[in-house]
């Protein structure tokens, strides 16, 4: 299993990355492994544009795509996009499946949700689907008579004989990590490599790991993020940052070099993929935060240079490192 994390507070490119490997790599599977419809992957597909919440990428390539059991499922939200990526050009029969352990997002969860004031949850119902399954009074894919032509055993799937070979792909980010991010301003899933775990799979089944970072920070949410100054409104307006779920717009802020070093430990990341440098570009200023300090550069390649050297440090040498100015590739 190779498995893609975001290191950040979501939206750095988990989509693109996936696509890149998917490429790259013969998978048998892709797996979804953690939480619900409170995420949006863009990809852009042989130039088109579409946003996924649920389903994973693999999709786009006639791979097999599961939803694994770490994540929880809107059952109208996942036929709304196999209808959307139909409609789309995007074959989706037999191609989709859902873990039948996978717990249910009902509509209860999501008009609690829609009320929540304190964190500025997306509204979909992930965090009271979350505290129903932990709380054992859950309900879980199996029992939902529509889902029952998509039902899959994890355990029959990668045991039952067969090689596998799997894309893991994470949704939000260690930023928002139940355990890992700034409780309580997190979501309600595990975000980390230990999460694609938690889907019927062995410590040992992880291959490569690859982090996806911006090359400066977005957040979105209740909490106070973004610091004084212009070029935050200039980085969010040049990098397009609005949320492919709500809408919001993000909250902006340098990359954090602690936040980075704490998620690559944690994660034990293999290879590190910053998105966005052609914002920063654009905007003409390079700059990161360093043990609390805003560190300036004169120009793109000092800022890189800097970054490529502290991972080194970590452990990831330069030819597993990737700066990427695409929306498409890495
Ligand atoms: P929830 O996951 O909807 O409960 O929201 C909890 C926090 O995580 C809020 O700050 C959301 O904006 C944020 N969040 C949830 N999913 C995503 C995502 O896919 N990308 C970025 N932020 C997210
Ligand atoms: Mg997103």
């Amino acid at each position: 299993m190779d498995v893609i994390v975001d290191l950040q507070y979501g939206d750095c490119g988990k989509g693109k990355v996936a696509h890149y490997l998917s490429h790259k790599n013969s998978y048998t599977h892709v797996l979804r492994y953690n939480g619900g419809c409170n995420a949006g992957h863009t990809i852009f597909h042989k130039g088109k544009k579409f946003i996924t919440h649920h389903i994973p990428v693999g999709v786009f390539f006639g791979v097999k795509s599961i939803i694994g059991s770490g994540c929880v499922l809107d059952p109208d939200q996942f036929f709304r996009e196999i209808k959307m990526l139909e409609k789309g050009g995007i074959r989706t029969k037999g191609k989709i499946f859902v873990a039948k352990n996978t717990h249910i997002i009902t509509k209860e969860h999501i008009t609690e949700d829609r009320k929540e004031k304190k964190i500025g949850t997306t509204g979909r119902g992930n965090g009271p689907a979350y505290r129903d399954k932990y709380g054992r009074v859950g309900l879980r894919a199996e029992h939902v008579a529509r889902l029952k032509p998509y039902l899959v055993d994890l355990h029959e799937e990668w045991y039952g004989g067969k090689n596998v070979k799997i894309l893991a792909e994470g949704a939000q980010g260690f930023g928002i990590d139940i355990d890992w991010g700034d409780y309580p301003y997190v979501t309600s899933s595990h975000c980390t490599t230990a999460g694609a775990l938690l889907n019927g799979l062995p410590a040992s089944a992880v291959r490569n790991v690859w982090g996806v970072a911006k090359i400066y920070e977005t957040y979105v949410g209740k909490k106070k993020f973004q610091p004084a100054g212009n070029v935050f409104n200039e980085i969010a307006d040049v990098g397009e940052e609005y949320g492919s779920t709500t809408g919001r717009r993000r909250q902006t802020n340098w990359m954090n070099m602690q936040t980075l070093e704490r998620a690559i430990h944690i994660n034990g990341l293999t290879h590190v993929v910053f998105s966005k440098v052609d914002v920063l570009r654009k905007i003409g200023e390079w700059a990161i935060i360093d043990k609390g300090r805003v560190h300036r550069f004169n120009n793109e390649k000092a800022m890189t240079d800097f970054v490529t050297k502290r991972l080194k440090i970590l452990g990831i040498s330069k030819s597993h490192v990737f700066f990427s100015e695409s929306k498409e590739t890495i």
